[in-house]
């Protein structure tokens, strides 16, 4: 899968911007602002196995870019006193590196597996096993002499980050035995974590701020906190650094960021739908290679808000640009499509 393309609010492998992301990571659930429920639920799980003495069962954790996954995973082992290992579905090959990690962890440890919907078939299948009962198979020796022999693995947590439940195998997903699904956060909760990052950045934002930058964020904290680092440099390139109101205005506008919160592939897309596609439907891959993007990215990084804001339909034949997407593209739906509006 080829890079994103460069975005305002898209994670950058620039090692600052890497940085920047981890000194905004909230460490413990007191700092972990929204998502109520999950939340909750966790800290009571997480506090119930610190009072027994036992390992914490698994957590699958489900939802969108830049909600809070990896967060709190880091979370968990901060609040449960572990280690935590680190790896993702792609960077698990073969089962070797699976049996090598397994048998490195110390009693109660958490292993997160980031994107655990690339896990291949071979890789599930050593984890099944140690999953359950903390056992895992590995072969001795070569040809006909090989033999497979039962060893037993530390207890160990396994965190499973998602952006596709759907992806999972029944199996795997089944050995979850806690599953959280972060939802978008609201403004007033973007607002938070806006002011939360400000204050560790040491920039002096104004509250007018903080909300504008919420209310363009798509829902999510990792722009949120992008858009603000942006704000910043603007602000400080052609101000005196307060991050104002107006100030603030200028630099969004600047950077292309709507007051939707769309950036300009955003509107590529929907406009692409309206205007190659008369407001579809058009397959996805059809759709990738009009706009020159991954459809993995199309789907798992760019839909979701669309969709849910909206501006885009999913259909058993493709996707669909509703009459709030045309609006947004100041273009009005053409009158022959009109059954395409129709709920269902
Ligand atoms: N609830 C929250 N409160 C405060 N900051 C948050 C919260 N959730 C996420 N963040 C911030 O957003 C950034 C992105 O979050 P994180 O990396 O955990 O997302 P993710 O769900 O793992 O994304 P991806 O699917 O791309 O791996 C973090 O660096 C953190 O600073
Ligand atoms: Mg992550």
């Amino acid at each position: 899968m080829s890079e994103p393309r460069d975005r305002i609010g898209d994670p950058q492998e620039r090692p600052e911007e890497l940085d920047a992301e981890l000194s905004l990571r909230p460490k413990r659930f007191a700092d972990f602002v929204g998502q109520r429920a999950a939340k909750e639920q966790l800290e009571i799980f997480v506090q119930a196995a610190r009072n027994r003495g036992d390992t914490l069962d698994h957590v699958l954790l489900a939802g969108p870019p830049g909600l809070g996954k990896t967060t709190l995973a880091g979370i968990i082992s901060v609040e449960l006193g572990v280690s935590v290992h680190t790896t993702s579905g792609p960077a698990l090959e073969r089962k070797v590196d699976v049996a090598g990690l397994l048998t490195n962890l110390q009693r109660g440890d958490v292993l997160f597996v980031d994107e655990i919907h690339r896990l291949n078939a071979a890789v599930e299948e050593v984890l099944y096993p140690a999953m359950e009962d903390f056992e895992i198979d590995i072969m001795i020796g070569e040809g006909p002499a090989a033999r497979s022999i039962r060893m037993s693995v530390p207890p160990f947590t396994l965190i499973g980050a998602t952006t596709r439940t759907g992806l999972l195998t029944t199996p795997l997903r089944d050995r979850f035995g806690v599953w959280q699904r972060l939802e978008y956060y609201d403004v007033e909760e973007l607002a938070a974590i806006v002011r939360r990052s400000a204050g560790i950045l040491g920039v002096s934002a104004d509250d007018a701020s903080a909300l504008e930058i919420a209310g363009r964020s798509r829902g999510t904290p990792r722009v949120a906190n992008r858009l603000l680092r942006r704000v910043r440099d603007f602000a400080e390139v052609r101000h005196e650094g307060r991050v104002e109101h107006d100030i603030c205005l200028a630099a969004l506008d600047l950077f292309q960021v709507d007051d939707e919160g769309l950036d300009k592939l955003d509107r590529d897309i929907l406009c692409a739908i309206a205007q190659k596609f008369d407001g579809g439907p058009v397959g996805l891959d059809t759709l990738a290679v009009a706009l020159g993007e991954e459809a993995d990215t199309l789907q798992d990084v760019y839909e979701p808000y669309l969709i849910m804001q909206g501006f885009l339909k999913r259909t058993p034949r493709g996707r669909v640009l509703t009459r709030t997407g045309f609006a947004h593209c100041n273009l009005t739906p053409p009158t022959s499509t009109g059954t395409l509006f129709d709920e269902g």
